[in-house]
């Protein structure tokens, strides 16, 4: 009753605010759709969604609409990266990062998620952070407090007890509880509950071990069959799509068959796991980026031993596997782990894709139109009405040379600049 009474006076006093409208303009567009490269493109967007797009000129510019000119680029949509660690900092690794308190990785979030939106990744999915960091960063960023990207949260990513998702790297005597953990099929069920009650939008969890856990071999699945179908139907059952950490081949295969969503760094899979992905509509977002950092720079930041030896046993492996998987006609979306290298970076990975057997411009779409369909979103990935008015420019074709992507000149997101034409970051 209290309740209804305030909604009502905060109604009334709701002074009514004019939609805003803009109209963003640039030299070039690219539709990831078709693939084409149009000339002189005007979109008109009213608070913040896209309203119209066409070429300047033909399509009227609505009286008393702001104007962003992204001058003589190209513009895209806003870049999604579906696999990313906001609130971790890969210089700070192994028993180093154990110095920091929760507070401190929360914090770091905060400059992270500006590195993340001014490099052009305007959604971003967060499959895993302490303390539903996660979910305080997307809150003051949506509230306009502090600049970075939409964001999908996971909160704490679900494993078992010294798997992949659990901290291994004391000795039992040091060993404190993590709140992802759960063991047996209501174990996990009352945990993506729990995760779902307190803000999770995806659930992520670790169906084998992994290469920066310590004492967890890559290649071994981590859930049974019947711990992975009960997850999978929970979050099912409340609207969540799932992400399942997997290497080996078996943990890929049962977190196919158990449903999942998307299969993240798929390093093992063989033609049968394929062929499975391909019948059940699974996604992979594999990571083949981040292999050339880690092994450049991960003993300097204080990756043990242990994790930089799995890394040589999977980096190659994972990138063959993503060819083989592209040709077999997997459905691809793009995740790159940002977290493990160093955020800002995430459009290197596009140079990889393409190395390992991807056209520039599907590439391109496993960043924006597809990842929004794996996402199951329609409101983000592609330049069209009813869209944010997530809006990026390059100072050329990126369907000729896809590294482009790495040197993002503007960034618009809900037709607000966060970084305009010449650069420059807005606040
Ligand atoms: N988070 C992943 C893990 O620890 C990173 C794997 C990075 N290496 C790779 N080649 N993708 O397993």
């Amino acid at each position: 009753m209290r309740t209804v009474m305030m909604m009502a006076v905060l109604l009334a006093g709701a002074a009514p605010v004019a939609a805003e409208t803009v109209a963003i303009s640039a030299a070039r567009m690219l539709d990831v759709d078709s693939g084409r490269i149009s000339e002189r493109p005007l979109v008109i967007a009213v608070d913040g969604r896209i309203t119209a797009v066409g070429v300047q000129g033909a399509l009227a510019v609505p009286a008393g609409a702001r104007r962003i000119d992204l001058g003589n680029h190209t513009i895209l949509p806003g870049l999604i990266d579906m696999h990313v660690h906001l609130t971790s900092d890969p210089t700070l690794s192994g028993m180093q990062a154990l110095r920091y308190p929760n507070s401190f990785w929360t914090a770091i979030g905060v400059g992270m998620a500006k590195r993340t939106i001014e490099a052009g990744f305007t959604t971003v999915r967060n499959v895993g952070s302490a303390e539903f960091a996660d979910i305080g960063l997307k809150l003051a960023i949506e509230r306009g407090t502090i600049p970075g990207p939409r964001i999908v949260p996971a909160t704490y990513s679900i494993g078992a007890t010294g798997g992949h998702c659990d901290s291994n790297e004391l000795p039992a005597n040091y060993i404190f509880d993590r709140p992802g953990i759960a063991d047996g099929p209501e174990g996990v069920r009352q945990k993506v509950r729990e995760l779902h009650r307190r803000g999770a939008e995806v659930i992520k969890y670790c169906a084998t071990g992994g290469v920066f856990s310590i004492g967890t071999s890559v290649g071994a699945q981590q859930y049974s069959q019947a711990e992975m179908n009960a997850l999978v139907e929970e979050a099912h059952m409340l609207g969540l799509k799932v992400a399942a950490h997997a290497h080996g081949n078996d943990g890929i295969k049962a977190a196919i068959r158990a449903g999942v969503d998307t299969v993240e760094h798929v390093s093992f899979a063989d033609a049968e796991a394929m062929e499975m992905a391909k019948k059940a509509g699974t996604w992979f977002s594999m990571d083949i980026y981040n292999d050339d950092y880690i092994l450049a720079e991960g003993a300097a930041n204080g990756v043990p031993e242990e994790s930089l030896a799995k890394e040589r046993e999977v980096g190659l492996k994972q990138r063959q596997t993503f060819q083989a998987a592209w040709k077999a006609g997997v459905k691809m979306a793009f995740g790159t782990d940002a977290g493990v290298y160093p955020h800002g970076d995430n459009a290197r990975q596009f140079a990889k894709m393409v190395e390992w057997g991807m056209t520039p411009i599907d590439a391109i779409r496993a960043a924006t139109i597809r990842a929004a369909e794996a996402l199951g979103r329609s409101d983000v990935g592609q330049i069209a009405p009813g869209r944010h008015a997530d809006i990026i420019a390059v100072a050329g074709d990126p369907t000729r040379d896809v590294t482009l992507l790495r040197d993002v000149k503007a960034v618009v997101k809900g037709g607000v600049v966060v970084k305009d034409a010449m650069g420059k970051v807005g606040r």
